[in-house]
């Protein structure tokens, strides 16, 4: 028994395994599993008496009747602007619960123009898309130009009665190949095919998975259920805005791409998105629910985290120990203990006995601190923020009315109603600097962790029980899915309020959903210090980039256990191009800081963050890019390539934008990778670490050693980067541009940058320098892209231009040459650095 022990608690160390005992498969929920094994049938049919076109136009309802005629349901489809539709299936009279606080405003309905009428279907026909509903068998069909896209099929549609709410659906993407999304799971960018026998289907329901395992469709902390089918033709999706516990079964395959959709409660309301491309269905959805706000300059740092920095003397080493040992950094974090007890808004008086102070340390040397604030709270009279939720009535309820209390970090807690916009205003106040005790705007940001949420309760899921009551009488089943984001929400209103508007708020939230972009960036949650945790990081946050959450990142060096030295290096390598750029341990784990290894370590780790900040600019610019145009920030090779096939299982790989190829190195020991070079013959990519170049013909072994991962500029390109070394973003704002011009065979090359205040709103009232860069030769020329941006104050300096000129062709797989020449000049003999331009017009610079 005891030598059984030990080998379970080793696994247990090592991980990929999770806790299948308190987190459940499909087999043990009722109605996964009922829904699961049944049979299709064709058992609706449209009543066509029933069918009404609403008098503005937007929307066609009818009702469905089962074979035996009775048991009807009701069907409204309505049209959104870009072609988009909406389709909501329900009982007449149904009191499911209608998700509320997930889309961003309201939804802008057009007119069905033209509705075709036949004997046996309807067809709304727009410019781009025809929706013709069959009306028996029931099924609505979508097809744009490229051909048929997208079937709600009626035989898996289910509601069943003795399931009480819980329904299911079917959708058939006739032309794709492979389907993504469905964030979150540790598991390949492309969603694999699940059948009973199999793989259990993909769950969406947000759980505190500890040590979760690798290729695995369990549910992890938070769910995004957004489906793309993809094929070299044309890419669709399905959003499905619904909060509760879902189980999705997955199949791909050239004629029959599928899912079938099985849900515990709440409304059958899908939104279809018809593409064509990657990008356009990325943007329908984010469309939906959001943008995320700019983040301030100094979130996109580097971030050293721990569980825990255990006194403010400790953290105030570290801090120096960056300074010291030359390593940039712009924010150090605080996990839960240095709190009094666990109890928010509060600090240790021993080990933190002085705040103030330990805050006037950070900003010396120009960082910021972040805290971390969960959202249960400690059952302690006395306790302000527990005595005001108390009496004001803020807490979640049992099923019997009492107040929910459960364990967590501080012993037993109550969990805030985030449902309640009381319990919001209530909570966001403790943010204030007067409510959250010797606070400074040096506490630039806030940690939102456990909030999935998590109860200390296996026999629950570790989570709030489906019963348990919120604001309204809603079951928290209806709804559990949106606690975190509803956190944030909280928290984020607290910061705005905090800082009366002036500062972007910084938050990091484990627990998301559709939407959560708008108030918070996300991390991967507690991954292990193993290669394939690493391997993971990328496709995940890729994931989430094309569900709309661009501000994405995982544990550096992996939360639980210790990564040997060469792993350590290459996540501080390839975690450098995640757009969130955090590193954090587990209390158990041994130090890691990057200052605590021998030189030749410290080098790479160096280069790898140094790397990340000359790069700042091109970060910035393109998280503002997404603020206009809602493209994902990092992308996979097949949302930029998106008819080659061969790239729909990469997930290692990412791009920058569309300029930059990264590949992560995920095995140890090797010298050399496989990367995939997407882009045909003509396209070329430039290495950052040799004076190779390379052909967009797929996979070339490219050798590497331990001082960098492969790393690429498409030609073409303009990159824009700060490359004078300081030791926080802060100190970088005065410094001038290095222009890296990578320039195809007519010398020409193109990019953007964008500049403002770093930290403010007031880009949204187009206070910035937003500008296109065009080299030609060695003429680089400035253009301003909004007239009426106001640029006063965001003076674009560049020090230096960096041509890259191919020399050699790359050709069959053989890399080619380029050739590097650095000007600092213009023709006339100034100094670059020296020109101050004020970009009303264009400019054009001569190079000398
Ligand atoms: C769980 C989080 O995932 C982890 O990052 C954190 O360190 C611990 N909670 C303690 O707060």
């Amino acid at each position: 028994m005891l030598r059984f022990c030990l080998v379970f608690a080793t696994l247990l160390s090592f991980g990929q395994f999770a806790d299948h005992d308190t987190f459940k498969d499909c087999a043990r929920v009722n109605f996964c599993t009922t829904l699961r094994t049944r049979t299709p049938e064709n058992k609706y049919s449209v009543d066509s008496d029933s069918v009404v076109i609403d008098p503005d136009g937007g929307q066609l309802k009818f009702d469905l009747l089962d074979t035996n005629g009775s048991d009807n349901l009701q069907v409204i489809i309505t049209r959104l602007e870009g072609d988009n539709f909406r389709v909501q299936i329900q009982e007449p009279d149904s009191d499911r619960y209608q998700l509320q606080d997930v889309l961003d405003g309201e939804l802008n309905v057009l007119p069905n123009d033209k509705i075709v009428i036949d004997p046996d279907s309807y067809t709304i026909v727009t410019d781009g898309a025809n929706v013709t509903i069959q009306f028996s068998p029931f099924s609505i069909e979508f097809t744009t130009n490229q051909g048929p896209q997208l079937v709600l099929d009626g035989t898996r549609l289910i509601f069943d009665k003795n399931l009480d709410k819980a329904f299911a659906f079917g959708v058939t993407f006739p032309q794709a190949y492979q389907l993504y999304g469905i964030h979150e799971h540790a598991d390949g960018l492309a969603l694999q095919t699940t059948q009973v026998g199999g793989t259990d289907p993909y769950r969406l329901r947000n759980l505190d998975v500890s040590g979760y395992e690798l290729n695995s469709p369990m549910s992890l902390y938070g769910s995004i259920p957004v489906l793309y089918g993809h094929g070299s033709e044309a890419t669709t999706g399905i959003f499905l805005h619904n909060a509760a516990e879902q189980w999705m079964e997955i199949t791909n395959g050239e004629d029959n791409t599928q899912a079938y959709v099985m849900v515990e409660s709440g409304a059958l309301d899908v939104f279809v998105l018809l593409g064509p491309t990657p990008a356009e269905a990325v943007r329908q959805y984010v469309g939906l629910t959001g943008t995320a706000h700019l983040p301030q300059l100094w979130a996109l740092g580097y971030h050293q985290s721990r569980w825990n920095y255990v006194s403010q003397d400790d953290l105030k080493d570290v801090v120096a120990n960056f300074t010291t040992y030359d390593f940039p950094l712009d924010v150090i974090w605080l996990d839960i203990d240095y709190t009094d007890g666990k109890k928010y808004f509060t600090w240790d008086p021993n080990a933190f006995s002085d705040p103030v102070e330990m805050q006037q340390n950070i900003s010396a040397s120009n960082k910021r601190l972040v805290t971390i604030i969960d959202p249960h709270i400690k059952v302690e009279q006395g306790y302000n923020v527990y005595d005001g939720a108390l009496e004001q009535d803020l807490f979640v309820k049992r099923a019997d009315g009492s107040n929910f209390e459960g364990d967590c970090w501080p012993g037993l807690s109550s969990y805030m109603d985030f449902l309640n916009p009381d319990a919001r205003d209530y909570y966001s106040s403790f943010y204030s600097y007067d409510n959250f005790p010797s606070t400074t705007p040096v506490l630039a940001g806030i940690w939102n962790d456990m909030n999935e949420p998590s109860v200390f309760d296996n026999s629950i899921e570790k989570t709030l029980p489906g019963d348990a009551v919120h604001h309204g009488g809603v079951a928290h089943r209806d709804i559990h899915n949106i606690y975190g984001l509803l956190h944030t929400k909280s928290t984020h209103q607290g910061l705005i309020n905090r800082d009366n508007n002036t500062k972007r708020p910084f938050i990091l939230t484990r627990s998301h959903f559709a939407g959560t972009q708008r108030y918070s960036a996300i991390w991967t949650g507690d991954n292990q210090a193993e290669w394939g945790h690493l391997s993971v990081s990328y496709s995940e946050c890729l994931d989430a980039n094309l569900l709309g959450i661009v501000f994405c990142g995982a544990d550096v060096g992996g939360f639980s256990n210790n990564p040997s030295e060469e792993l350590l290096q290459r996540w501080y390598q390839a975690g450098a191009w995640l757009p969130f750029y955090r590193a954090h341990s587990d209390s158990s784990s041994q130090r890691r800081e990057p200052f605590l290894f021998n030189e030749d370590v410290q080098a790479v780790i160096r280069n790898a963050i140094q790397l990340r900040y000359k790069h700042l600019p091109v970060w910035y610019t393109r998280f503002y890019e997404h603020t206009r145009n809602r493209d994902p920030i990092i992308r996979p090779l097949f949302y930029q390539y998106p008819s080659n096939v061969d790239v729909y299982n990469i997930g290692d790989h990412l791009l920058l934008g569309d300029d930059i190829l990264v590949r992560a190195v995920t095995e140890s020991g090797v010298e050399s990778v496989q990367v995939y070079f997407p882009g045909g013959t003509d396209e070329h990519w430039i290495s950052i670490s040799s004076s190779d170049v390379y052909e967009g013909s797929g996979f070339i072994d490219v050798p590497v050693d331990i001082q960098g991962i492969p790393v690429y500029y498409r030609k073409g390109s303009v990159i824009v980067r700060k490359d004078t070394l300081r030791l926080s973003s802060d100190e970088m704002v005065g410094d001038g541009h290095t222009l890296h011009a990578n320039l195809d065979a007519d010398n020409k090359a193109s990019g953007t940058v964008y500049l403002d205040d770093n930290t403010s709103f007031n880009y949204v009232n187009k206070e910035y320098n937003y500008l296109k860069i065009d080299v030609d030769g060695t003429d680089v020329t400035l253009t301003k892209i909004d007239d009426d941006a106001n640029s006063d104050g965001f003076d674009f300096v560049i020090d230096d231009v960096v041509v890259n000129k191919i020399i050699k062709k790359p050709q069959n797989g053989i890399p080619g040459k380029y050739e590097t020449k650095i000007y600092k000049k213009t023709v006339d003999g100034q100094l670059l650095k020296n020109l101050k331009f004020k970009f009303n017009d264009i400019v054009t610079i001569k190079l000398a």
